[in-house]
């Protein structure tokens, strides 16, 4: 806490109040509210939480202005270019990189609990074929809960760590079985002696039938992937979690919440809708009419991809994925005409008063559909890829709050129903 300090004066009581400035290691200096409400009676009203730091973090800090992404203090640009998924999950986790030995033991943990319990692939057949993925990633992560329930409590740092470990090694495999699932496949179980994205293309696509060749191009962009979802902050998804755990739930219903939240088309749900949109918009001329409608305040169509609640420029995910995009297609020997489009579109918006005024710039996933795309993955299973990656983030942060448990999560409202009126018998009414 500095010396900096905000005083209000309320002019109704004449009181004042010295707010406290609380300021972290970066980012704007965030007014201490915790004596509003007790000195001078005033709640504060902040719909969608647009202005309220829920908590402190050590993990990831962004500066949505400049456009700046970094994971405990790694700039995301050095990560994506340099680590693997697993690396970073490391240091998510941990808070530094790991030396050799430290990331040798953390793989091996990682890869000891792939597997899932046999009894949740049987618990898998009891979704129709074609539940979207998402709807069985939520239900199995939860029903979790139920499997690695053994000595599971969440006071003991040990059981966390466990846990933790167990829902980044676990969540690949729930994913691709999901999959499989909606293919009528049979199960494909984790080989353990390949990478962790290599494994995963392994789970998705491997039938008994024939060999499967990893793609290496694949795995590394997939790994890439990987890193940029991994974490965001308190993004509506982690705070989710967070909020769960507060009131001392377990991680697998807390990730199972966050899994929920992760689905909105307004959130990990967009990398779907913007493939939907841009085979919706066809072709390249089509663009300027999906820009008028987008800008259309009647109209409820929105350019998926972007915007960003945060970001007020380009979000600096998107900067390596629109990159990647194109060394991916080109390494694969594939062309999409979504590609042109995609790009297509950001020129026009990003020229366009609209977006120009509103700082509306691509997010990190108006392009990583379609290297989705060219991996063969099927687009209902993009926002399951996204929470493989975000699985990550999610559990670092419930690490972080349970070691430093706060209040239970509880906002207030401003309540605008009727007031107080008289119950009235139903032959009265
Ligand atoms: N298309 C058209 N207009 C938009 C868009 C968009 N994608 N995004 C925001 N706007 C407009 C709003 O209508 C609003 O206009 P107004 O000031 O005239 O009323 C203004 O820009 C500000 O937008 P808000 O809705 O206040 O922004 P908010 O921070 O609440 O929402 C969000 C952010 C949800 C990401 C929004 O931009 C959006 O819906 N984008 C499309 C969905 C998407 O890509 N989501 C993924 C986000 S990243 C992630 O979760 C991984």
């Amino acid at each position: 806490m500095s010396d900096r300090k905000l005083t209000l004066t309320d002019p109704q009581s004449g009181k004042s109040l010295d707010l406290p400035v609380v300021s972290g290691s970066e980012g704007d200096p965030t007014l201490d509210i915790s004596s509003l409400h007790k000195e001078l009676g005033y709640f504060t009203f902040d719909p969608g939480y647009g202005m309220t730091a829920s908590c402190k973090s050590d993990i990831t800090f962004i500066d949505g202005g400049e456009g700046i992404l970094r994971y405990r203090g790694y700039p995301i640009e050095q990560l994506a270019e340099n680590s693997s998924f697993l690396e970073v999950a490391y240091t998510l986790l941990y808070g530094d990189l790991p030396t050799s030995d430290q990331f040798s033991g953390f793989e091996r943990d990682i890869t000891y609990h792939t597997m899932v319990h046999e009894k949740i692939n049987t618990f898998m057949q009891g979704f129709h074929y074609n539940a979207h993925p998402m709807a069985i990633l939520a239900g199995v992560v939860g029903s979790m809960a139920a499997f690695y329930h053994d000595k599971l409590d969440v006071k003991d740092p040990e059981q966390r760590e466990l846990a933790a470990k167990r829902l980044i090694a676990k969540m690949p495999t729930v994913a691709a079985a999901a999959y499989r699932h909606s293919m009528g496949w049979p199960s494909a179980y984790p080989k353990n002696s390949l990478p962790y994205s290599d494994r995963f293309l392994h789970m998705m696509f491997s039938v008994p039938a024939e060999p499967y060749e990893i793609n290496p191009v694949a795995a590394k962009a997939l790994d890439l992937l990987f890193i940029l979802h991994a974490d965001h902050e308190q993004n509506a998804s982690t705070s989710t979690v967070r909020l769960v755990a507060s009131t001392g739930a377990n991680p697998y219903a807390c990730v199972a919440a966050g899994i929920a939240a992760l689905w909105g088309p307004a959130h990990g749900g967009a990398n779907e809708a913007v493939l939907k949109m841009l085979n919706e918009i066809g072709s390249v001329k089509n663009v300027p009419e999906f820009v008028k409608r987008a800008k259309d305040k009647d109209d409820p169509f929105r350019l998926m991809g972007f915007g960003h609640r945060v970001y007020k420029n380009y979000d600096p995910r998107a900067t390596i994925i629109r990159k990647q995009c194109h060394e991916v297609l080109a390494e694969l020997g594939k062309q999409d005409e979504l590609l042109d489009l995609a790009m297509e579109l950001e020129r026009i918006a990003l020229e366009d008063d609209y977006f120009v005024e509103r700082k509306l710039y691509p997010n990190v996933d108006f392009y990583s559909g379609i290297i989705y795309k060219a991996l063969g993955i099927p687009t209902s299973m993009f926002t399951a890829m996204f929470a493989i990656g975000r699985t990550v983030g999610w559990v670092s942060q419930w690490l972080e709050q349970a070691a430093n448990p706060t209040r239970i999560g509880r906002p207030r409202q401003v309540y605008t129903g009727p007031t107080e009126r008289s119950y009235v018998p139903i032959q009265n009414r």
